[in-house]
């Protein structure tokens, strides 16, 4: 275990002694990995880096405002932001099949990171929040690992835009990068968020991705989400979970927990008259590693409320289920 002032001044000194005065470039995710490594490489060498976040269009609500906020705004981190929301859906329109659908936006995301990235034509490396696990999955295992791996990482652009890489948080676990993280002037809430694909909403949206079920999706999963953070967690600890801390709220009791859009419709009733519309899937699930998980048994009361909450907040959604599916046989995601 480091201790933390100390890690961050040496490795503040190897940043600077390997960059010297050369610029760098970052995509940022949004995600724990690459915001901390943003953190610390700035920490280190100030305006000499520039980090591009890429705007899919497949962003949780106000998601974009956030990371804006929290680097350009309160760490003064110079940040370039590319909405890419309509080439993303464009090339994303007519597609139905989740390998399909993965592999454009990961191509998109490549594309558009390398054409911003030609525009900086002063840098000469190419910063990644890789960790340990990322360095040991590399080295050789499945196919999901890889693909995963190559979008997270945004693979196949050192060689092609010829930059060097830069990866301070190689040696680090998980739970040592989100402590560098907090130590590093991030906020707790947002070190310790769930994981997000890259793909994001993109494989959160069954089949064909649209902008308007993009937006009623950001919606409903808002609103989940902030009722597992409002609603106070009593019981005992639960096993593998890694909040940095108990867990006080049933947002950190849970590892992951989103809603998933079904492109199908249902019947309701609504005052005096019938609804014809869309259901959201609602999943929570608990695990140490993500190979496996168990559904999380939320309380009735809170599925309640927000299933109240997204239909009657959501025009467009008239029903709400839980998924009850344990990984095996299902996975996480929806697709
Ligand atoms: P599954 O659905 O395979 O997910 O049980 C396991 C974990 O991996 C995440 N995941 C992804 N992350 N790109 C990513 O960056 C992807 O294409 C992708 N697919 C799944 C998922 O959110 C969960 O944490």
């Amino acid at each position: 275990d480091w201790n933390m002032p100390d890690y961050i001044g040496e490795a503040v000194e190897k940043i600077r002694a390997q960059v010297g005065t050369d610029e760098v470039i970052l995509g940022l995710s949004g995600g724990v990995d690459s915001s901390v490594a943003a953190a610390l490489i700035h920490r280190a060498i100030g305006d000499q880096l520039t980090c591009v976040f890429v705007d899919h269009g497949l962003l949780r609500k106000d998601e974009g405002k956030m990371v804006m906020d929290m680097f350009s705004k309160n760490l003064g981190v110079k940040v370039i932001r590319i909405d890419a929301e309509q080439q993303f859906l464009g090339h994303l329109s007519g597609v139905n099949d989740p390998e399909q659908k993965r592999k454009i936006i990961g191509r998109e995301f490549v594309e558009v990171f390398q054409v911003e990235a030609g525009k900086l034509t002063n840098a000469k490396w190419l910063a990644q929040g890789t960790i340990y696990p990322d360095v040991i999955e590399s080295a050789g295992k499945g196919k999901k690992g890889q693909t995963i791996k190559s979008h997270h990482n945004v693979g196949g652009l050192p060689e092609t835009l010829n930059l060097k890489l830069l990866e301070p948080l190689r040696e680090l676990f998980k739970d040592e990068v989100r402590k560098l993280g907090v130590a590093l002037g991030l906020p707790h809430n947002m070190v310790y968020r769930h994981p997000f694909p890259g793909p994001g909403l993109g494989v959160r949206i069954l089949g064909e991705v649209k902008k308007e079920f993009a937006d009623l999706l950001r919606e409903a999963d808002a609103i989940f989400i902030e009722e597992l953070r409002n609603t106070p967690f009593e019981l005992p600890p639960v096993a593998g979970i890694d909040a940095g801390k108990a867990p006080v709220n049933w947002y950190e009791a849970t590892s992951q927990a989103f809603a998933v859009f079904l492109p199908v419709k249902s019947v309701g009733v609504m005052g005096d008259g019938r609804t014809y519309e869309y259901v959201v899937a609602l999943r929570a699930v608990q695990t140490l590693d993500f190979m496996t998980a168990q559904w999380a048994h939320l309380p009735h009361s809170l599925l309640g409320k927000v299933s109240n909450r997204i239909i009657n907040e959501v025009r467009g959604i008239n029903r709400v289920v839980y998924d009850i599916s344990g990984k095996p046989p299902a996975t996480i995601e929806w697709e």
